[in-house]
């Protein structure tokens, strides 16, 4: 019997309890029928989250490159594995066939190992959407080198931090990259972050934009010549199921970002497994993801789950706003797609551009819509099911981390009846648990807490890479054997799940997992600035934007706030990216703090949503005086 696809809701609450209640065999099964294991595993599972330690299929052998590529040579050698679609919509979209993927990665692998990398050495890519983004990704694997993909939006400190923390030898990177009517010039932004960086050994060029850039000799390398005199046929390195796959860092309370690690064996099986179910992919299909691969959405379904699957998967590089608003539409009537994959995000600011540029497409190949990264309010999920999928293609609001892998809660298409806001059902293995403030569990429907998963699934993060007392603490501390994750969430009468947004200091701005911490390191970087305190707050397009409080050093002098406002934001595109800039500034006195010195950020939070009727208790602030001084300087932000 095979379980892969599930065909309607009895079969979905079969499989799920089986999942539940035989999870060892369960997954032995997917992972038995669908892929290419060089040696199968001694053992399915072994965990204990108190270390935390968990490992799947362990003894297993195998590559992920042969799953996702070599296997299907035979069957679907000719079928598009990558349909590249060019920021400009005049520049011809690229075909490449599972054949010539093969060919393409063999060749870059090549070029790697006559670089000296090796099984375990960590590479940093830092490229736009772009076919070589996938390809090279697909190389360090299939040499067992881990690749650390740093998002090609962030800025040369940002991307220091991260090659440093990793220590990775190379970097792959392009001459620049075309983003609408801009280009960016991310050679210099590399070779910039390269002058902190002192682990680098070389730095692979790829040329998109034709551009004029420096080269420094003995260290940076043209690509394309080294690729020409490669040879097409590669081996795999033979890898063991816990051997790392890749690393990818996510922002975390304090400046530092997290590495998060993920391994081959148990990732792939997840990965794999729910593309198939969540998207209801069948072997004609063509499934576009409009995520950038240098997010977690990008590695496992533009990359990894797609192509293990043999499925033909859509790059998109640009943008959705150019050369209009109708991008996206266009490319669907122009591809055919038939899932298509986005951000809550994207949706609202396509929805505010009205009807006439979706209906000049044509829409009707669409199959499936999706929806990932922040909660999809109400009144975007319809605009979504109305317009774009004429209330034919269910919408899945699929809930996830870059620390979970894969999805985790989700509808499955035609399978679990959807309801707007709801991320509706646990997927097949998952076990969501609410917590209580106590620590205790709340069971029984119609009740909220804070979201934990209770039992391990193959594509968990399996530490933090450098640092597993933080990955112990930040996941494993808050409540006792359970996975904790920074969400809140509550289960309605028929135990569906509503993820109702972070109960930490993170913020999700744009899809973005921004936090606070390392914006305020920032802010405070700035001369002028003493102290610094970030919140967030609702916004129509953005879901959250970013709102600062800031106290300046006293110097007795007067400041222009216009000029201050605008020179903490260029440190924070600096340090970070343009993706965390505060859309307002408040400077203040104060900040409310605890008797132990902690930031009040609720009051804040507060003040920041215009919502100053119940501010709770301030009494047993240290500062109480300062609460009105704020809400009374909240008028002057800007
Ligand atoms: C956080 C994880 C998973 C890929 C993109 C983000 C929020 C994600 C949903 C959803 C409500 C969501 C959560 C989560 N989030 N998807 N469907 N509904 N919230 O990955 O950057 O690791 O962020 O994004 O708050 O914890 P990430």
């Amino acid at each position: 019997m095979s379980n892969y696809h599930i065909k309607h809701l009895e079969e979905y609450y079969q499989v799920y309890r089986k999942s539940v209640r035989e999870p060892e065999n369960f997954w032995e099964e997917v992972a038995e029928e669908h892929f290419m294991w060089r040696k199968k595993w001694d053992n399915v599972l072994s965990w204990d989250f108190s270390k935390p330690e968990v490992k799947w299929f362990e003894g297993a052998q195998l590559n992920i490159t042969e799953n996702c590529i070599d296997r299907h040579l035979a069957t679907r050698g000719n079928k598009t594995a990558i349909l590249f679609e060019p920021n400009n919509p005049n520049e011809a979209s690229i075909s490449i066939s599972y054949k010539e993927l093969s060919e393409r990665v063999n060749k870059f692998a090549n070029v790697l190992k006559d670089h000296g990398i090796e099984k375990g050495d960590r590479v940093c890519i830092y490229l736009p959407m772009i076919p070589k983004l996938a390809v090279s990704v697909l190389a360090c694997a299939r040499i067992g080198a881990i690749h650390s993909v740093v998002f090609a939006g962030f800025s040369s400190t940002a991307l220091s931090t991260r090659i440093n923390d990793s220590q990775c030898k190379m970097v792959i990177t392009s001459d620049g990259s075309y983003r609408g009517s801009k280009t960016i010039d991310l050679k210099g932004i590399v070779d910039e972050a390269l002058n902190d960086c002192s682990c680098v050994e070389t730095v692979l060029v790829v040329k998109r934009i034709q551009s004029d850039i420096h080269m420094e000799s003995g260290r940076d390398k043209w690509l394309q010549p080294l690729l020409d005199n490669a040879s097409s046929i590669c081996p795999v390195e033979v890898m063991n199921a816990e051997d790392p796959l890749f690393i990818l860092y996510t922002s975390g309370s304090t400046g530092m970002p997290k590495g998060m690690v993920h391994t081959t064996a148990g990732y792939m099986v997840y990965t794999a497994y729910t593309f198939k179910n969540v998207f209801q992919y069948r072997e004609d299909d063509i499934y576009w993801c409009t995520a950038d691969i240098g997010w977690i959405t990008g590695h496992s379904y533009i990359v990894y789950g797609p192509l293990a699957n043999g499925a033909t998967t859509v790059m998109f590089e640009g943008v959705p706003s150019y050369p209009d608003y109708g991008r996206f539409w266009e490319i669907v009537q122009k591809h055919k797609i038939n899932q298509f994959y986005t951000a809550p995000t994207a949706i609202r600011a396509l929805a505010k551009q009205g009807l006439e540029v979706v209906e000049k497409y044509d829409l009707s190949s669409l199959k499936t819509l999706g929806s990932v990264g922040e909660p999809i309010n109400e009144e975007a999920w319809h605009w979504y099911n109305d317009n774009i999928g004429k209330k034919k293609s269910p919408i899945v609001d699929t809930w996830w981390q870059t620390e979970t892998g894969g999805i985790m809660i989700t509808p499955i298409p035609f399978v679990t009846p959807t309801k707007p806001t709801y991320a509706t059902l646990p997927f097949i293995g998952i076990q969501p648990a609410l917590m209580d403030e106590n620590g205790y569990e709340i069971k029984g429907n119609q009740v909220d807490g804070r979201l934990c998963i209770k039992f391990p699934w193959p594509s968990m993060a399996r530490t933090i890479w450098g640092n597993h007392q933080r990955y112990k603490d930040t996941y494993f501390s808050a409540f006792e054997n359970k996975y904790f994750t920074g969400d809140g969430a509550l289960r309605d009468e028929v135990g569906y799940y509503r993820i109702t947004g972070r109960v930490d200091d993170v913020i999700i701005v744009s899809g973005h997992n921004l936090g606070t911490a390392p914006i305020e390191d920032a802010v405070n970087e700035h001369p002028a600035v003493a102290e610094s305190a970030i919140v967030g707050f609702p916004h129509d397009v953005k879901g959250n934007a970013l709102y600062g409080y800031v106290i300046l050093k006293d110097t007795g002098e007067s400041r222009d706030h216009t000029n201050l406002r605008k020179e903490i934001n260029q440190i924070i595109t600096e340090h970070i990216g343009p993706i965390a800039k505060l859309d307002k500034i408040q400077f203040t006195p104060g900040l409310p703090k605890t008797r132990s010195g902690k930031i009040m950020r609720r009051i804040l939070r507060k003040i920041a949503c215009n919502d100053t009727s119940n501010l709770g208790d301030t009494s047993t602030l240290l500062n109480p005086e300062v609460v009105q001084s704020i809400i009374d300087g909240a008028k002057d932000s800007k």
